[in-house]
């Protein structure tokens, strides 16, 4: 029996090409897309506004419980997506600015941030199937999904990527500070199927979790 609505996990490293793939799968589904990750760089980017020290969680997690935040389902280039909103509005520039990208991995440490980041992004079944990004999809937000993938590839290709971009950040850093905080931290989910793509297009990384995909859809 199929199990209604469908979440498909995609997490991995930063600079994996989880968002590109993300996006790719969703199309081709004709699923909803989330990017979880710009929902901390959101909270990162308001605390930094309010002049919040993001390397206190107290005041992190005080700011993330008053914050007013919507979650909208928007068309963008023919692709449903998510968007959080604060007091009516997408930072969608704002949070891709290097300040917010250094403060972000602090404010996705704090504990109380990431139950609240769950249960957003848990709340997001409202808008239909979705194609959900992020580092810990499968481990924690949606555990009891049959669909999770984790993405990688090689440091020097991601740093690459990220360069090919025009964004020059130490991605070793970041990761270490994924993987290593207490609370939810960046591993493969049990039964993840694992895509290293140093070597692959996105066209390739994408139809291979499609096929990933339509194997694990149970027969009707
Ligand atoms: O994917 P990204 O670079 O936009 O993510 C921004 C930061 O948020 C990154 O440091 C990892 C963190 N993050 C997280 O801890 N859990 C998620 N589900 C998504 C992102």
């Amino acid at each position: 029996m199929k199990k209604y609505p469908i979440v498909i996990a995609i997490d991995g490293t930063s600079a994996s090409g989880k968002s590109t793939n993300a996006k790719l799968v969703a199309k081709a589904l004709g699923y909803v897309y989330v990017d979880t990750g710009a929902m901390y760089r959101t909270l990162a980017w308001h605390c930094l506004k309010k002049n919040v020290d993001v390397h206190d969680a107290k005041l992190v997690a005080n700011a993330c419980r008053r914050w007013k935040t919507d979650l909208c389902c928007v068309e963008k280039d023919g692709l449903r997506v998510v968007q959080l909103l604060v007091d009516g509005y997408f930072p969608e520039k704002e949070i891709r600015t290097p300040e917010t990208a250094a403060a972000v991995a602090h404010v996705a440490a704090v504990p109380k941030v990431r139950e609240w980041m769950k249960k957003t992004q848990r709340d997001c079944i409202q808008f239909g199937d979705l194609v959900m990004e992020g580092r810990d999809i499968g481990t924690n937000v949606f555990p009891e999904t049959d669909y999770k993938f984790y993405l990688d590839a090689t440091l020097a290709e991601r740093s690459a990527r990220r360069a090919a971009d025009g964004v020059n950040e130490n991605l070793a850093a970041r990761d270490q500070r994924d993987s290593q905080r207490a609370v939810a931290p960046l591993m493969i989910a049990l039964g993840a199927k694992v895509i290293n793509n140093s070597a692959m297009t996105s066209e390739q990384t994408s139809k291979l979790l499609l096929e990933e995909i339509y194997n694990r859809f149970p027969a009707k």
